[in-house]
């Protein structure tokens, strides 16, 4: 029996059309949720400096940024609110304010638009005094109260037409408190995308510039994951499931990707995967110093992350990847 030596791989890197024929792995704009940040006023679009091409807008403006985006074939929104310092307390009263500006955002945006798949945070840190994901006592975060709190937000994200609530506090049980929240109060084709798998990451910096969040004191390593942790993430994500989660998150991605391919392997539901301020501001910074190609950069990363696992991906560079895959709206 003949038996080869060696093995012609490159036979399929031929030209552009072998390797087409060939990819494992294809970009779609409608694997994306495109996060967006809205603050008060009217005609306003403020840049935040560490996430460039990013803006806050007002609510009119927001509208015409979903329109943009669902112009190039995005269906997904993941909102988050800036909330004025006057409006910070220690329990997040703002937050479940029927006419809060994320109520009021999600009324109107599913108002104008109907299809897309609008998301909304779910957490107290842009309402909370000391800029942590729950409420604080003597120097802690305490779990149970925070998650009562929680779902009374999220049952006023669905009472305003919300499709998704994404809680991102890592607090234990606020998936199963949700749920049953949304039992007793009839609100039935609500789903949860939770942030299953969040790491305790550095890379959150421009998001917080963005939403001037930063935590007020310590760290949120007590309810964050521990990035040293790969098991770890696939029990929160199988807890998460059990809890009645329809969509579970990994993030950040890039440095989280051998999380994101054990919980895809592991669980029945989509996987997301949150492409973050962080990992966006790196590829940025280094282009502008020239040290790499941009939009090359965005691609491979952007590949990398649903190669791994991920079903779909948050994502800052979803314009960049539009326009490097040549869509027109
Ligand atoms: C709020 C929240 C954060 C992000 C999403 N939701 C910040 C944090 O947990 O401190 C980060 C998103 C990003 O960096 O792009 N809980």
């Amino acid at each position: 029996m003949h038996t080869p030596t060696f093995r012609r791989h490159r036979i399929l890197r031929k030209n552009k059309n072998t390797l087409a024929l060939t990819s494992e792995t294809e970009i779609r704009l409608s694997d994306f949720i495109a996060p967006l940040f809205v603050e008060e006023g009217s005609k306003v679009a403020t840049p935040i400096p560490s996430l460039e091409g990013h803006y806050r807008y007002s609510l009119d403006k927001a509208l015409y940024e979903v329109e943009q985006l669902m112009n190039i074939g995005v269906v997904s929104c993941l909102l988050f609110v800036k909330v004025g310092e006057d409006l910070k307390d220690n329990q997040g009263k703002e937050a479940v304010n029927p006419n809060g500006l994320m109520q009021k955002s999600i009324r109107e945006i599913k108002k104008r638009f109907p299809e897309l798949v609008l998301m909304t945070d779910v957490a107290l840190d842009p309402y909370s005094i000391y800029g942590h994901d729950g409420v604080v006592a003597n120097n802690e975060i305490v779990n149970d109260e925070t998650i009562k709190i929680l779902a009374q937000m999220a049952v006023s994200h669905a009472e305003a037409g919300v499709d998704f609530v994404a809680p991102s506090d890592m607090m234990d049980g606020r998936v199963s408190v949700i749920r049953s929240e949304f039992e007793k109060n009839n609100i039935h084709n609500v789903g949860i995308l939770s942030y299953s798998a969040k790491y305790a990451s550095c890379l959150y910096g421009p998001f917080r510039d963005a939403l001037d969040s930063a935590p007020g004191f310590g760290d949120k390593k007590t309810y964050q994951m521990n990035p040293a942790n790969r098991r770890e993430g696939v029990k929160e994500a199988l807890s998460d499931v059990e809890e009645g989660a329809d969509i579970v998150m990994v993030k950040p991605a890039l440095s989280y990707l051998d999380v994101i391919r054990d919980i895809a392997q592991q669980v029945n539901i989509p996987v997301a995967a949150y492409h973050v301020s962080g990992e966006y501001a790196m590829i940025h910074a280094a282009a502008e110093k020239g040290w790499l190609d941009y939009d090359l950069a965005a691609m491979e990363a952007t590949l990398s992350i649903k190669r791994a696992g991920a079903d779909m991906i948050a994502s800052y560079f979803i314009k960049d990847i539009a326009r490097i895959l040549g869509v027109r709206s």
